[in-house]
C-alpha cells in the first residue's frame, strides 16, 4: 500500500472503521477518546500546542480541546474534518497530508504532535517519512506520541486497515536519523522528545 493508497481508503471510510468502539455504541467510542486524551496530558503540558495529525472525526482533538489545549487538527480527509467541526467549533481544521503540515505552520513549530492510529497503516518507507515531517514540526525538546508498534516478529500492513510493526532495532535507528529521544511514560504508545538529528 502506498501513502495514497491508505489516504484514498480513509477518505472513503464509514466512520464504524475508525475504532471498533464505535460498533458498540457512540457513548464508548467518544469515552475512549476522553480516556486517551487524558492519557496525552499526563505527557503534555497544560494549554500546550498541539497537533493531531490524522486526527478522523475529532475522537481525540474534541477532548483534548475541552482540556484546554490549542489544537490543530490534520486529516487528509475533509470528510473526516467536516464530522470533527461539527462537534468542535474551537479546533484548528486543516486537510493535508503529512508534507502538507509545512506549509500550513510556515515557520511556527508545535510544542506537541500525536498521531494514534494512523501510522500503523503505512509501510515502513512512508511511516519514516512521515514521522520525519512531524518531528520537523515540532520543537526543539517538544513531545511527540506516536502510536508506532513493537513486534518480534515485524510486518508491513498489506491492506489500509492492516497494522505495520516494527522490531526495536528498526525504531531505534530511526530515532537517532530523524533526532527522536524516548520518554519512559507508561503509555501504550511511543513517547519522545524532539532532539537534533543524529544526537
Ligand atoms: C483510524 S483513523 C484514526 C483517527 C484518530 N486518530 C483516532 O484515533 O480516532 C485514521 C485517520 O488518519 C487519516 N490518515 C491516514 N493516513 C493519513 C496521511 N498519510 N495523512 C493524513 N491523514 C491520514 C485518515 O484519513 C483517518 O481519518
Amino acid at each position: 500500500m502506498t501513502a495514497a493508497d491508505v489516504i484514498t481508503a480513509w477518505d472513503r471510510a464509514d466512520p464504524d472503521a475508525i475504532h471498533p468502539l464505535r460498533r458498540v455504541s457512540e457513548a464508548a467510542y467518544w469515552e475512549s477518546g476522553q480516556v486517551q486524551a487524558d492519557m496525552l496530558a499526563s505527557v503534555i503540558p497544560g494549554g500546550a500546542k498541539v497537533l493531531d495529525f490524522g486526527c478522523g472525526d475529532g475522537r481525540v482533538a474534541t477532548p483534548m480541546a475541552a482540556l484546554g489545549y490549542a489544537v490543530t487538527a490534520v486529516d487528509s480527509s475533509q470528510r473526516m474534518l467536516d464530522r470533527l467541526t461539527d462537534r468542535a467549533l474551537d479546533v484548528t481544521t486543516v486537510q493535508a497530508d503529512a508534507d502538507g503540515i509545512a506549509r500550513h505552520l510556515g515557520r511556527r513549530r508545535m510544542d506537541a504532535v500525536y498521531a494514534l492510529a494512523v501510522l500503523i497503516h503505512h509501510s515502513w518507507t512512508d511511516c519514516l517519512h512521515i514521522i520525519g515531517r512531524l518531528r520537523a514540526a515540532t520543537k526543539l525538546g517538544g513531545i511527540l506520541v506516536l502510536d508506532w508498534p513493537l513486534s518480534q516478529t515485524p510486518e508491513e500492513a498489506d491492506s489500509w486497515i492492516g497494522v505495520t510493526t516494527w522490531s526495536r532495532q528498526q525504531q531505534d535507528d530511526a530515532c537517532q536519523r530523524i533526532g527522536l529521544e524516548p520518554v519512559d511514560s507508561g503509555l501504550p504508545w511511543g513517547v519522545y522528545r524532539a532532539v537534533k538529528a543524529g544526537g
